[in-house]
């Protein structure tokens, strides 16, 4: 049966990168387990299979072939999208043991996770990748919620990054969002104006030590979230 993604909504589905257990290579493309083979670290290249594996089962649910059918072409600065669906837009991210992928139709997505690293020098990285503005409210947070501001700003941020396509050779700090208020905010993307009715930023329900932000390039979509597997 093919999902249904009605076009005002927003499908994000989050998957466990290490309970499915890995039996096979299944639904892989031979360049793909080519590509896993050169990992240095086992656990690494676990994540990636799985990933890949999932991500490849989550989108078939909406498209009429398998899994192993569906052709990924890149962007020219690297986001992936569908080659026989390309009003189908999708992003994925994964970070310690989770995954996510988020769809939508005929708009930019991007999708950020991250663990939280509690050895992070928030101070220090900060300085590149928060503008003044972000900073500022960084420095008025309770001093044991820095870290959790500082992961929010990040995903936020990547997500954009994401979206836009560019990822991170656009830096960080050439756009400005705001999380002071209930719903967070895009003040500025340099060289872009009229930014602010543009996008949709929602954080993620994820495990406890992960944040995690979709952006979308449109306002008023439901956002809805699922976790794979599930009994289809
Ligand atoms: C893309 C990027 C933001 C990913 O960040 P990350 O936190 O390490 O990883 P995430 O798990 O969140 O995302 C990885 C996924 O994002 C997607 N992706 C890759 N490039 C992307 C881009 N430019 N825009 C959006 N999504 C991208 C891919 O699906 C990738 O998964 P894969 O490696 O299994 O194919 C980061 O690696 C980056 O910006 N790299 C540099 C981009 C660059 O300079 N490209 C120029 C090369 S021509």
């Amino acid at each position: 049966m093919v999902r249904e993604l009605p076009k005002a909504e927003t499908h994000v589905w989050r998957f466990p990168l290490t309970s499915q257990g890995i039996n096979d290579l299944n639904h892989l493309t031979p360049e793909e387990v080519a590509f896993s083979a050169k990992f240095a670290f086992p656990h690494l290249q676990e994540f990636w299979i799985l990933g890949r594996q999932s991500v490849r089962r989550i989108l078939s649910l909406y498209l009429d072939c398998r899994p192993e059918e569906i052709i990924f072409l890149s962007g020219p600065q690297g986001k992936p999208y569908l080659k026989d669906f390309p009003n189908l837009h999708f992003n994925f991210s994964n970070s310690g043991e989770w995954g996510v992928i988020a769809l939508t139709r005929d708009r930019e997505i991007g999708v950020d996770i991250e663990k939280v690293d509690s050895n992070l020098d928030i101070d220090e990285v900060s300085q590149v990748s928060l503008t003044e503005t972000e900073r500022r409210h960084l420095s008025i947070v309770p001093p044991s919620e820095k870290s959790s501001w500082f992961f929010k700003y990040w995903t936020v941020k990547e997500a954009v990054l994401k979206a836009l396509g560019t990822g991170l050779s656009l830096e960080p700090t050439r756009l400005c969002l705001s999380l002071e208020k209930s719903k967070p905010e895009m003040l500025w993307i340099e060289g872009q104006e009229n930014v602010t009715t543009a996008w949709d930023l929602k954080p993620l329900s994820l495990p406890e030590g992960y944040f995690g932000f979709v952006a979308i390039e449109q306002k008023a979509l439901h956002v809805k979230e699922f976790e794979w597997p599930f009994a289809v």
